[in-house]
């Protein structure tokens, strides 16, 4: 009999993987604390701008029209523990208030009232992003709750997806991997994933603590090339050279490559920006504080750049921000995704209204959030209409929408031709040729 699978927490992650998970055959249920989320998953709307999801989801979900009904969405614990053979734990890791570490009590409460209502064997499949050590403590807990004592098992499966692509990076994963305990599991997990494991997607077996550090060293890696690229725009700066040359030059080596090497304002997000932090807490307490300390560098380089936007644009506007108007394109922390968590776009935003100009923001998806976020801030419905009247207009999210807009346009209703590319996105050419003054981070002045 075909597995039976509850994905619990329905965020990015447990909605993109219940969708997945039904679009690979299998009957799921998603599990939710958050009666409002179920009830919008239940009618197939995503309550978040993700590319592709609501349309895998609406072939999925019981009752609408054409779906296969192999997706259903609940509330109730008593009927996840009764329906799973798997249950992928997907709930949010965020960072704790007024500290480095990660929030475990979503991880937690999953545990607590799922295990209880495990009385036929069950494998609990954490993806979660969670301190290492947490695995091992979570499958103690586990066995020690659930009614069917050792058959209840645990495994810890990181998920690497990223928002704007969740739905391909979900179902056609680069890699798969899983830290296990026995063997049971891993025959379980391959029989989950054998549609992937099928296109030669490498799996990766490992025991639980290398399989939680996979996922925080890859996030660390990635954010210290974020960084490496933005220390290196610093010194660009100085010495009047050319970032996205360098870049493009370095990233021909084949050890380097290309990618995550976009300087501008930085890393922002759900992820990044928590989980270096997290990581360098539970280094602390394990004792390998030490290992770590390049991350707050990272961090710091990091959030740097959000001040160096802020002073190019205070510069650009002659010196002060007092009686200037400030457009503001993009507002998520990314393109193709309407999230704000962290988002170094509004970030800057909010700073440069802090400091006494009339901030307009305008961003293709991420308006709603932006607003609830920051209600201070004006929004404008389109690029044209935030930027009317500004003294400077600041792109600091990479909307392919941005990338086409026409200069010569928005150069009708500004009040002066000065645009900051906070994204390194914009071709320089195409604004100074219709009389902009052009100026991004790490590339000289003209
Ligand atoms: C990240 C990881 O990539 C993913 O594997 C993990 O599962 C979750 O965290 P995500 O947060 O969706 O995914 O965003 P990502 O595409 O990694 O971008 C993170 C941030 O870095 C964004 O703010 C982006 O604008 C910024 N970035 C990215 C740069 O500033 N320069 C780059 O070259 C690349």
């Amino acid at each position: 009999m075909a597995l039976k699978i509850t994905v619990i927490g329905t965020g990015y992650l447990g909605a993109t993987h219940a969708a997945a998970m039904a679009e690979l055959g299998f009957e799921v249920l998603g599990v939710d604390v958050a009666q409002d989320k179920v009830d919008a998953l239940s009618a197939g709307r995503v309550p978040m701008y993700e590319p592709g999801l609501e349309e895998l989801l609406r072939r999925h979900v019981a009752g609408l029209p054409g779906a296969s009904g192999r997706l259903r969405f609940t509330t109730s614990y008593d009927e996840a523990g009764e329906y799973g053979d798997v249950h992928f734990l997907c709930v949010n890791t965020p960072q704790k208030r007024g500290e480095y570490a990660c929030d475990m009590s979503h991880v937690d409460s999953a545990v607590e009232s799922l295990a209880p209502r495990l009385r036929r064997p069950a494998l609990v499949v954490g993806k979660s992003t969670v301190p290492v050590g947490s695995a091992a403590r979570l499958a103690a807990r586990l066995a020690e709750l659930a009614p069917v004592g050792a058959d209840a098992e645990l495994a810890w499966n990181p998920e690497f997806l990223r928002e704007g692509f969740a739905v391909q990076d979900t179902l056609h994963p680069d890699r798969i991997v899983v830290g296990v305990a026995g063997e049971r599991a891993e025959k379980l997990l391959r029989e989950v994933y054998a549609a992937p494991l099928a296109e030669g997607t490498p799996f990766v077996v490992t025991d639980y603590p290398t399989a939680e550090l996979v996922k925080t060293a890859a996030n660390s890696f990635l954010a210290t090339k974020i960084s490496f690229i933005n220390a290196m725009a610093e010194v660009c700066e100085a010495a009047d050279g050319d970032v996205v040359r360098l870049a493009e030059a370095i990233g021909y080596d084949e050890r380097i490559g290309r990618k995550f090497l976009r300087a501008g304002i930085g890393f922002g997000g759900g992820c990044l920006p928590k989980d270096i932090r997290a990581f360098m807490a539970r280094a602390g307490e394990l004792g390998a504080d030490q290992a770590l300390t390049f991350l707050r560098e990272v961090d710091s380089i990091n959030m740097r750049r959000r001040g160096h936007m802020v002073e190019l644009a205070r510069t650009a506007v002659g010196g002060g921000f007092l009686g200037k108007r400030v457009a503001v394109l993009g507002a998520s922390f990314k393109p193709d995704s309407d999230d704000v968590r962290d988002s170094p776009a509004l970030n800057v935003a909010g700073q440069i209204h802090l400091q006494g100009a009339q901030v307009t923001v305008y961003d293709p998806k991420a308006m709603d959030n932006a607003r609830a976020l920051f209600p201070t801030l004006s929004y404008a419905p389109s690029a044209l209409e935030a930027a009317h009247g500004a003294h400077v207009v600041l792109h600091l999210t990479e909307w392919r929408e941005f990338r086409e807009l026409d200069p010569a346009a928005l150069g009708e209703v500004v009040a002066e031709r000065r645009v900051l590319d906070g994204r390194n996105a914009l071709d320089p050419e195409r604004w100074r040729e219709t009389g902009w003054h052009f100026r991004t981070m790490g590339r000289p002045a003209a």
